[in-house]
């Protein structure tokens, strides 16, 4: 079965954040509102994942994207 929406899990831990998390939500929301990811995913903030050296960390799906970056987070879900 093929969902049509991407479940996009974005760490909001400490480390996460140092490293740029907040502003990955930010510019994946905006993509997902406005520009070319509308309607295709949905977010979640999570805490801590336990993978704090690979900060900032983005689940696309089963999907892990370690030291994420918002090019890779969407490449990933257009691929998904
Ligand atoms: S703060 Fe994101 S994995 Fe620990």
């Amino acid at each position: 079965m093929k969902f049509s929406r991407q479940l996009v899990l974005i760490c909001s831990g400490s480390d996460c954040k140092k490293a740029g998390s907040k502003r990955i939500r930010k510019e994946l929301k905006h993509a997902a509102t406005e520009g070319s990811l509308r309607g295709h995913c949905k977010f979640f903030q999570t805490k801590c994942m336990d993978m704090c050296k690979s900060a900032p960390v983005v689940v696309v799906n089963s999907h892990f994207c370690k030291k994420a970056d918002t090019k890779t987070v969407m490449d990933q879900i257009k691929k998904a």
